[in-house]
């Protein structure tokens, strides 16, 4: 049987990964997968994450399973970070899941076993796995345009004119609360109102991706978008991640939150995602999710890993003013300043297909396909011959 199967492609992002890891030249740079990587290009165990461990290791007393719905005090310690006390949390519904994607995924099982007719709107370009989690789940997925001719910045006036000619009620709106993957592009806190008074007015649902909690420009202003669709909708679902704010990638930390009008209607929302998780992965892991419940629970350790946080959010910021400078001293023949306006790890480059494909074969540099650079992944060592590679790229 077995023989019958035909080869899948290679994921456009993971799989660009495993072939930097089998090119064996020096001068070799990954800017792919969505890591922070440090001046030494390490990707380090947060201080703070290393003292909640040693913690957990002397006093956690049982590795038992946990709830279908994992850690309560993580699940009060991610309603909190995320929705900032904004709402009471008897509405939400709340799930660890293995990483944001785990909770992606529930989150379309969920919708599509309940409203199995309703599209996805995401935005056109968005992270490749959106629409790929959206189609297992067998749900149907629509694109907004999301960026000016250029691709540096966001076509507002796209968005809604697409949303109010298309957008019909029991959509579901699928937003990046910040940090915009791929593009680094987001919404102004202005453009945030109106999306949310015209997405509450199609009568649509909004889904919002919240992944980069911090990395944008710390957590109270990333969460900007999240309160001004609060204040236009009672019920949304929301999908976070502790991968890169906590640079727990490999142990998989994320949750699910599904904000309900009222707490009755949330305990029923409960009882279905309880149903899908058990058939899925049974329940979560609890190592990941105990390292942030510790940390968020114990005064010092937060301030430690607020300050963790505030250092890895500066260094991409200092990053990119590097590279917008080095490719105008180069004399790159684009202006790059637009790099400056874009948040997260990840920038737009506004490189072809076929440049991406020159930078890697010729020079060993690793972008995603659609131009996206991981800003996290340039070090003092690889900046300068980055740019220089960019700038030959663009001639080429
Ligand atoms: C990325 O976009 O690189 C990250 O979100 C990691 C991933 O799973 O794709």
């Amino acid at each position: 049987m077995l023989e019958t199967v035909a080869a899948a492609p290679p994921d456009p992002i993971l799989g660009l990964a495993e072939a930097f890891q089998k090119d064996p030249r020096p001068g070799k740079a990954n800017l792919t997968i969505g890591v922070y990587c440090d001046e030494q290009g390490k990707t380090p165990v947060l201080d703070s994450v290393k003292q909640a461990e040693r913690w957990l290791v002397d006093n956690e007393t049982t590795k038992k399973y946990l709830g279908i719905d994992g850690l309560p005090d993580f699940l009060r310690h991610a309603i909190e970070l995320t929705f900032g006390g904004a709402v009471p949390a008897d509405r939400v519904a709340a799930f660890q899941t293995p990483g944001g994607t785990g909770g992606l995924r529930v989150a379309a099982d969920f919708l599509a076993s309940n409203f199995p007719g309703a599209r996805v709107w995401m935005s056109n370009p968005t992270w490749p796995n959106h629409p790929a989690i959206f189609q297992a789940a067998g749900l149907a997925t629509e694109v907004y345009p999301y960026l000016t001719a250029d691709r540096t910045h966001v076509d507002f006036a796209s968005v809604v004119d697409t949303l109010e000619r298309l957008g019909k009620a029991g959509d579901i709106l699928c937003l990046h609360a910040c940090c915009h993957n791929p593009t680094g592009a987001d919404f102004s806190p202005e453009q945030w109102e109106e999306l949310a008074e015209l997405s509450a007015q199609r009568g649509m649902l909004p889904l919002v991706d919240f992944a980069y909690l911090g990395f944008g420009d710390g957590p109270e202003a990333d969460r900007r978008g999240l309160l001004a669709m609060l204040r236009q909708h009672e019920e949304m679902l929301v999908c976070t991640s502790f991968s890169k704010n906590f640079g727990l990638y490999s142990e998989r930390v994320g949750a699910l939150m599904i904000l309900a009008a009222a707490s009755e209607t949330a305990d029923i929302v409960r009882s279905n995602v309880k149903r899908l998780i058990r058939a899925n992965y049974s329940n979560p892991p609890r190592h990941g999710a105990a390292i942030v419940a510790t940390i968020l629970a114990d005064a010092d350790l937060r301030r430690l890993w607020e300050s963790e946080l505030a250092a890895m959010r500066e260094r991409i910021h200092q990053v990119r003013r590097q590279l917008v400078e080095r490719l105008r001293q180069l004399g790159a023949p684009r202006d790059f300043s637009f790099l400056l306006d874009q948040r997260g790890m990840f920038s737009y480059s506004g490189l072809s297909p076929m440049q991406v494909d020159w930078l890697r074969s010729e020079k060993g540099i690793y972008i995603v396909g659609s131009g996206r650079i991981n800003v996290a992944g340039l070090t003092p060592e690889n900046l300068d011959s980055v740019a220089r590679a960019i700038c030959e790229a663009l001639t080429v």
